[in-house]
């Protein structure tokens, strides 16, 4: 059976290390794009339920602006506290002219 895909936005819509939220979807993600690869995460800080969009991304991790927790864009593991527990990550496809995101069923 496949997964549903979501369409979260044109691949020129981001450039090299910006991140944004995606509409549409039930649970909060968000998308980013770093040297050419692009990421979904769960777009809310485990910490104290803070978008993490609002953040940075830097050296494959985004840092919550809030208190500074880290996660690693790839596989949403805790990287810094205060967050102590991980981010959903979601696989991610380009097709034309598509970022498209697998939802989990
Ligand atoms: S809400 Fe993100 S680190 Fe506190």
């Amino acid at each position: 059976m496949s997964k549903p895909l979501v369409r979260a936005c044109a691949v020129d819509a981001l450039k090299d290390g910006e991140m944004q939220p995606v509409t549409g979807t039930v649970d909060p993600i968000g998308i980013g794009r770093v040297g050419g690869e692009w990421f979904a995460f769960e777009n809310n800080c485990t910490h104290e339920d803070f978008p993490l969009t609002e953040g940075i991304i830097e050296a494959g991790e985004i840092e919550c602006p809030l208190h500074g927790a880290r996660y690693c864009l790839k596989t949403g593991k805790v990287r810094a506290v205060p967050a102590i527990c991980s981010i959903r990550v979601y696989p991610v496809h380009v097709v034309g002219n598509d970022v498209l995101i697998e939802l989990p069923v």
